[in-house]
């Protein structure tokens, strides 16, 4: 039985396959719209989630199948103290897969250990976010054309975006990756990626000026600073509006620089870019539900 619970769960070659299978939903949904009939997702989320969640329970409707699951720590009984350990091993009685979201990093590892359906990571801590991921390297290649040989700036909290670290991971397996690090001083890349980075020789820079590199960028990856991983309101408020993109500041950028972010976006890009053509963020959103569809599958042994 496999699992998803870090990008590199998956070699290059099945993501491959991976994406080859959600680009021929994309073309065809209809011809998958009964792959997953009888069978159930439970969606597990004891943190906040608009994306990641109900993309999960679109894409298993999408295949026929059917949904349960808690989108909230306080209607669960986690609220009682009960462990993620001993959840799973009920979920696993009810459902045939289960995507779970957790604050605590490697809560998602725990529940592998008990678990007797497959689980995916939709998000531990400021961990991992295997799932966006997918979405993002799906998006890529479906509007680039390929996965390899690009100037990828990343901006915003890099400390804490989960969604980077994942990221990060992913394309370093594939070749020509150089990354530009866009962040104030306090939420800089962590160490033990710049180490994995000089070990593996990949080319990066760091800096605290978006108009500097803006130019240089295949691809900018804008990111959220992430209130809910702070200690304290003050350095969050002094922080949140450090980078926002705009339409004057894109003048700087390449004609074909794609502009990705996870979402939710709060300040960061001025919604006057949401018309720009660069603008890749909501087309991200729809990859996301073929990519899960596409997951469904392949870890249900349907594909
Ligand atoms: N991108 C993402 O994880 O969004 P949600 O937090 O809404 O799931």
């Amino acid at each position: 039985m496999r699992h998803l619970i870090s990008p590199l769960d998956f070699t290059t070659e099945e993501l491959d396959k991976l994406f080859d299978l959600a680009s021929a939903i994309e073309q065809d949904p209809q011809k998958y719209a009964h792959v997953c009939d009888g069978k159930i997702l439970a969606t597990c989320f004891y943190e906040p989630s608009t994306r990641t969640r109900l993309s999960f329970e679109s894409a298993m409707i999408r295949l026929g199948g059917q949904v349960i699951g808690f989108s909230d720590a306080n209607s669960s009984s986690a609220a009682k103290g009960e462990s993620v350990s001993d959840t799973i091993r009920v979920i696993s009685c009810y459902a045939d897969i289960c995507a779970m979201r957790h604050p605590k990093e490697g809560a998602a590892t725990v529940a592998v250990a008990k678990s007797r359906i497959p689980v995916i990571n939709g998000g531990d801590g400021g961990h991992q976010h295997p799932t966006q991921t997918l979405t993002d390297l799906l998006t890529i290649r479906s509007l680039k054309g390929r996965l390899g040989n690009f100037t990828i700036g990343l901006c915003g909290d890099l400390k804490f975006g989960r969604t980077v670290h994942s990221l990060i991971h992913a394309l370093v397996r594939y070749p020509g990756i150089r990354f530009l690090f866009i962040s104030p001083e306090e939420l800089r890349i962590p160490d033990y990626i710049i180490e994995m980075l000089k070990e593996k020789k990949i080319p990066f820079r760091e800096v605290i000026r978006l108009e500097d590199v803006l130019p240089d960028l295949d691809l900018l990856y804008m990111t959220r600073v992430q209130k809910e991983r702070f200690f304290n309101e003050e350095d969050y408020v002094r922080l949140k509006d450090f980078y926002i993109l705009t339409a004057e500041k894109l003048k700087l950028a390449r004609e074909d620089m794609l502009i990705l972010h996870p979402l939710p976006r709060v300040n960061e890009i001025d919604v006057e870019v949401d018309d720009d053509p660069r603008a890749a963020y909501f087309k991200q959103v729809q990859y996301g539900v073929y990519v899960r569809m596409a997951l469904i599958m392949t870890l249900l042994e349907l594909a």
